[in-house]
């Protein structure tokens, strides 16, 4: 098997250490001149900070060069980022953000082949080969997921159903027809299915299905192992943002299922502290920061991903590998003073008997403090006395567990909205 593997290895993933930084180091250079020579936002940004290209001489000298923030991207909507003319950019996307202005950003045909690639490359480390049905229920259109994974299985040489995402119904029996090995969808998404797999009376361990490409919003462990055992397959996370290229930035290798391998020949990380933006040594957790090596039409130089999230070596591949990413600062709720994640209470919720993987976050104002809701579902087995049980069990472990008092409602089977892409996790009622 392990033989197997490595004959199926690109040029990229079979590069040793050295001759790997070597290459990242000559790609970097040349990413930093496309920026400051094409782009007016870089040589302003460059020229204030008073670096140069050309004083990049090692990868650690990256450290001198300024950060780009999603607010930089914004402000030079909708074109001002691009590195190339208008007329080579052959695709666009768009993150929607949820407040105001989008972020454009923009593919020529070289970006395209490079994203197919790398996705190809990932769904081949999640297990998918050549020959392989992939069935696709990421959303299709300015969201990078849907035709990011679509182009990406065509190139490693699958047949693709571009399912999208939303009528639900219809995507149980298109996978109980067209017999997809793999399907991609974010985690939330996957979970409707198997609640309408077993609307539909049918078992989703019985279904063709054996390798879920699952992203787009964190999950976790706990949340691999209810997916896992539901439906019979191999669970393994993919990585990505619209800014770096879209899915397909690291992935998790379904051999060692330990954390995503970077795919850094072409995108190159660091780890920042979060408040003073100093590069942390590997290993300690912080913001994760990007840097294209190779893109034309929107070169991206120390991109802040406000994920957060620790760099480890690499196992599987040479690329070093970055941990289950936690969340986002922007997701973190801070609570009378305490940090908190929707990740923390999905472990919770999801070790306690009788609850449901499906859940929301509330957050009210009471008086002059802020209360958080943690609104789970039952499982549809799960009676009155343990669902009482539960909510006990949850409150005390949220308080012992993160230090802080949550009120809890476990309420009936199928009452939450559920997700059909990317779930939001957290309700702010504060303002209203
Ligand atoms: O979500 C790209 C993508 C599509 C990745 C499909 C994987 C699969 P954006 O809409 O720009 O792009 O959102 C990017 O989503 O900064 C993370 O906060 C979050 N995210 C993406 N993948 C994961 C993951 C796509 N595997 C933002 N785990 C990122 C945790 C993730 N969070």
């Amino acid at each position: 098997m392990a033989d197997a593997t490595a004959e199926l290895l690109d040029a990229g993933e079979r590069l040793d250490a050295g001759a790997l930084r070597e290459l990242q180091l000559t790609r970097l250079r040349s990413s930093l001149r496309h920026a400051y020579d094409n782009v007016p936002f870089y040589r302003e940004s460059f020229d204030k900070a008073g670096v140069r290209p050309e004083d990049c001489r090692s990868l650690a000298d990256l450290a001198r060069f300024p950060f780009t923030v999603k607010t930089d991207l914004r402000e030079q909507y909708p074109y001002g980022m691009f590195a190339v003319p208008r007329e080579r950019v052959r695709r666009i996307h768009a993150s929607s953000g949820t407040t105001g202005q989008p972020t454009v950003v923009g593919y020529t045909e070289g970006d395209l082949s490079l994203w197919a690639d790398m996705v190809a490359r990932s769904i081949r480390a999640a297990g998918g080969r050549p020959g392989d049905v992939v069935h696709v229920a990421y959303g299709y259109g300015l969201f990078t997921g849907g035709l990011g994974a679509h182009y990406g299985a065509e190139r490693l040489g699958c047949t693709v159903v571009p399912a999208s995402g939303g009528m639900t119904a219809r995507q149980v029996r298109l996978i109980q027809d067209l017999r997809p090995r793999i399907i991609m969808v974010t985690p939330s998404y996957m979970l409707t299915l198997l609640d309408e797999f077993e609307r539909q009376g049918v078992d989703p361990r019985g279904t063709s299905l054996r390798v879920g490409v699952f992203g787009a919003e964190p999950w976790t462990e706990e949340m691999r192992r209810e997916i896992e055992e539901r439906c019979a397959i191999d669970a393994v996370d993919i990585y990505g943002l619209s800014e770096v290229i879209g899915p397909g930035v690291a992935q998790e290798c379904v051999e060692t299922k330990d954390g995503l391998h970077i795919w850094e020949d072409h995108f190159y990380p660091e780890i920042v502290d979060p408040v003073t933006g100093e590069v942390l040594p590997e290993g300690e957790e912080g913001e994760l920061v990007f840097t294209s090596l190779t893109k034309e039409a929107m070169p991206v130089i120390r991109y802040r991903t406000r994920d957060l999230t620790r760099l480890l070596p690499g196992t599987a591949r040479v690329f070093r590998r970055m941990e289950k990413v936690t969340g986002r600062s922007d997701d973190m709720v801070i609570l009378r003073g305490v940090n908190l994640f929707p990740t923390q209470i999905e472990e919770i919720l999801l070790r306690t008997p009788g609850v449901a993987p499906h859940f929301q976050l509330r957050l009210t104002r009471e008086g002059r403090l802020d209360a958080l809701t943690v609104r789970a579902e039952a499982r549809p087995d799960a009676g009155p006395g343990i669902r009482e049980a539960a909510a006990r069990s949850v409150a005390a472990a949220v308080k012992e567990g993160i230090g802080v008092s949550v009120g809890v409602e476990i309420v009936d089977p199928g009452t939450l909205e559920r997700s059909v892409g990317k779930i939001r996790r957290i309700v702010d009622l504060r303002s209203r």
